[in-house]
């Protein structure tokens, strides 16, 4: 098992937005994640990915039980995050977005590593050009890509088409689902979410 979670509980101030949600997943395992805006879906990824603290629950990454103390060190190893809002750094170029896990890591990196994950997401031409001028669809590119660097074995992607034309989405949507990674995807493509192994959806606080 590559995560596993068990009755996370969230609450902001006085919304209860997760009220017992358990999910595990395998190595190689897609689980596809749908549901209304504003369910949850983006919160429940940001606890898995270790990003946000859940108020009560239990969070297995790798065998290890999560904690304050390796949340960091696992995230970094574990997982790849693409982001419902990208998060790329603006006055950094895509190919330096897409190398920066590698560099938190520490890891040796080259550009035609880089590059190489660039042009997996068709952006290869884009690579010096800073991520502040890319359009919407180009930067949701990117941060696949980024979520590609260090080769994690868990992709947590949030709406990773969301702003993608059919054509790019479909492109992207077999790019993830072609990984051979444990995958978790928030989606509201019922196209997308049906070719997982496993579709889930979060109502009411839980994953039914
Ligand atoms: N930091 C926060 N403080 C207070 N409320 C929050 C915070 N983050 C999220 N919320 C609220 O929690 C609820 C769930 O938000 P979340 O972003 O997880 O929804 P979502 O299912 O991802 O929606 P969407 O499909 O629109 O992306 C929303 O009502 C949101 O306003
Ligand atoms: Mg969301």
């Amino acid at each position: 098992m590559i995560l596993q979670a068990k009755n996370i509980v969230k609450c902001y101030d006085n919304l209860s937005v997760l009220s017992g949600v358990s999910l595990s997943i395998e190595a190689g395992q897609t689980i596809a994640i749908c549901g209304r805006s504003g369910e949850g879906k983006t919160t429940l990824l940001h606890i898995l990915g270790t990003l946000e603290e859940p108020d009560s629950g239990e969070i297995e990454l790798a065998g290890m039980r999560l904690s304050r103390s390796n949340a960091k060190e696992l995230r970094n190893q574990q997982i790849g995050f693409i982001f419902q809002s990208y998060n790329l750094l603006e006055d950094f170029t895509a190919l330096e977005n897409v190398l920066m896990p590698a560099r938190i890591a520490r890891k040796q990196i080259t550009r035609s590593m880089g590059l190489e994950l660039l042009a997996r997401v068709g952006l290869e031409h884009k690579c010096d050009v800073p991520a502040k001028v890319l359009s919407g669809g180009e930067r949701q590119r990117v941060a696949i890509a980024r979520a590609l660097c260090n080769d994690p074995p868990l992709i947590l992607a949030d709406e990773p088409t969301g702003n993608l034309d059919r054509e790019n989405g479909k492109k992207v949507g077999e790019l993830l689902l072609q990984l051979n990674k444990a995958l978790i995807l928030v989606t509201h493509d019922a196209e997308l979410a049906a070719l997982c192994h496993t579709q889930s959806v979060l109502k009411d606080g839980k994953l039914i």
